[in-house]
């Protein structure tokens, strides 16, 4: 082994040790932004390594200076797309980010199998060490590729969010997977390109398939298990490079998105294969237009009324959901938090594992907002709190406190939500009846116990967050 070769590979064993201790750090809001760095940085360190093992020839090929002005290129437009994007991006439209980013990971896995087996493979008899893990990640490469491309399109409302099935769908679906998997034993068997293609194809088309009938309530379980896939996809771009660190890097991103998979699946009472088979949920992502059209069968309230329930209650309960996102009211939420504190209110905020729209939303937009993390309490945790609270204040939360999820036959039956019911006064902030995620209405505002107070989110708990002062003064 060479003096370079030596240090690439503890340069590797550094940054496999970044990613793990990254990810560590990712498992509390109070240490994410942090962890987010030392994994990146591990990334970087991996990166330049790797550029140098290229560099040196130790691959078995020599880059031509086309070849490094294309790479150059390449990492120029790459670090300026990530960069640019996950700046500009807003919260609200993270989770359309992250499929776009699944994407390229599977996609680029995928060429990168494609490109070493002309390399390679072509006319060379390659023992299936090389074919298995070349056809796997094409296979999981390009289904994770075309999938993520309908759920950034869903979710971004370009496609539609309700479930698209089509007469012979299911067969289709069936007939592309079998179709994919019977080019990988061909490629195995018998090493050829047309087989590769055949598994490309087949991925590529069962992908949209997968993706295309799952509708609204689901998509997040979906986006996660998409991104589990990038990393199997990865992993076997690896394999098939022979490069430690894609493994490593590809084995942390499959195993840690097969699990936030299972506990997102979990939370909404599904079983993955449930979702993937049946397409469960349903409804569109437009919330309903603004205004109080359909307000009929509830009871308004105003910001003084609130404010004198807020400022004389004992225990309060604030439960954010995507509204309180899209207005970006954080701060305004953790202020009026704060001053009930003060009082010797007991403050809590509800946190629902799918409220808003990506995964750890709401801990990460009220850690934004400098909100206690003692307040901060899990479903699991608050729903019996529920019971002994004067006001749930829900802003902007609408699926992940519907009742309706505890019957049968509705896009949310069956999936666990916020006991918000059970408070013993409910006033919900909105900009008027509009839906939620899942497309249905909810019936906790229907309920006598509710008091519907009207705004913008922000404008709403600004405008409460100076009358609950004024009445406390
Ligand atoms: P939703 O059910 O989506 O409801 C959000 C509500 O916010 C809407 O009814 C809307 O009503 C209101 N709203 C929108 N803009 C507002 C603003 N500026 N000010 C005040 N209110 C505003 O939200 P949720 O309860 O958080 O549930 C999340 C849903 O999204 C679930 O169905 C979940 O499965 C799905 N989902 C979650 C994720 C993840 S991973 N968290 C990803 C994708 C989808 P108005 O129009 O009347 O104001």
């Amino acid at each position: 082994m060479s003096t370079l070769e030596l240090v690439i590979r503890l340069v590797y064993l550094v940054a496999a040790v970044g990613f793990v201790i990254g990810l560590h750090m990712m498992r509390s809001p109070a240490t994410a932004r942090k962890g987010n760095f030392v994994s990146a940085a591990g990334m970087f360190a991996a990166i330049v390594a790797t550029v140098l093992l290229v560099a040196d020839g130790e691959l078995g090929f020599r880059v031509t200076t086309w070849g490094w002005l294309a790479l150059a290129g390449g990492t120029l437009v790459g670090t300026a797309g990530g960069w640019g994007g996950a700046r500009v991006v807003k919260m609200t439209a993270m989770p359309q980010l992250v499929s776009i980013f699944n994407a390229v990971g599977g996609g680029a896995a995928a060429v990168v199998a494609i490109v070493d087996f002309m390399r390679i493979g072509v006319g060379h008899a390659p023992e299936p060490a090389f074919t298995i893990p070349v056809s796997l990640d094409v296979l999981i490469g390009a289904v994770t590729f075309s999938g993520s491309l309908i759920a950034a399109g869903k979710l971004q409302g370009w496609v539609s969010g309700s479930p698209i099935l089509f007469p012979g769908s299911r067969l289709l679906s069936t007939l592309s997977a079998l179709a994919g998997l019977a080019g990988v034993v061909i490629v195995v068997a018998n090493p050829s390109t047309w087989a590769l293609m055949v598994v490309l194809g087949a991925s590529l088309a069962f992908g949209v398939l997968m993706v295309l009938p799952i509708g609204g309530a689901d998509m997040p379980v979906v986006v996660s298990l998409l991104n589990a896939f990038t990393g199997l996809a990865v992993a076997m771009a690896g394999f098939v490079l022979s490069n430690d660190i894609l493994i490593i890097a590809g084995a942390l991103v499959g195993a840690s998105g097969a699990i936030l998979t299972k506990l997102m699946a979990d939370a909404m009472n599904r079983s993955v294969m449930a979702i993937m088979v049946g397409g469960f949920g349903t409804g569109d992502s437009a919330a309903g237009a603004a205004g109080a059209e359909g307000a009929a069968d509830v009871r308004s309230t105003d910001v003084d009324d609130v404010a004198i329930q807020l400022a004389y209650a004992s225990k309060v309960i604030i439960v954010p959901g995507y509204g309180l996102a899209a207005a970006q009211a954080q701060r305004e939420a953790g202020e009026l938090g704060a001053v009930l504190a003060e009082r010797g209110i007991t403050v809590y905020y509800a946190i629902h594992p799918v409220a808003g729209r990506m995964p750890g939303h709401m801990n990460v937009l009220l850690a934004e907002a400098d909100v206690p993390y003692t307040q901060l309490k899990e479903m699991d945790e608050v729903n019996p709190e529920f019971d002994t609270c004067d006001v749930a204040l829900v802003v902007g939360a609408n699926d992940v406190t519907n009742p309706a999820a505890r019957r049968e036959g509705n896009a949310i039956s069956g999936m666990p939500i916020l006991d918000v019911d059970k408070a013993r006064s409910i006033v919900v902030v909105k900009r008027g009846m509009g839906q939620g995620y899942a497309g249905l209405q909810n019936e906790l505002y229907s309920d006598p116990k509710t008091g519907m107070l009207f705004a913008d989110a922000k404008k709403g708990l600004t405008a409460l967050l100076a009358a609950v002062k004024e009445t406390v003064a």
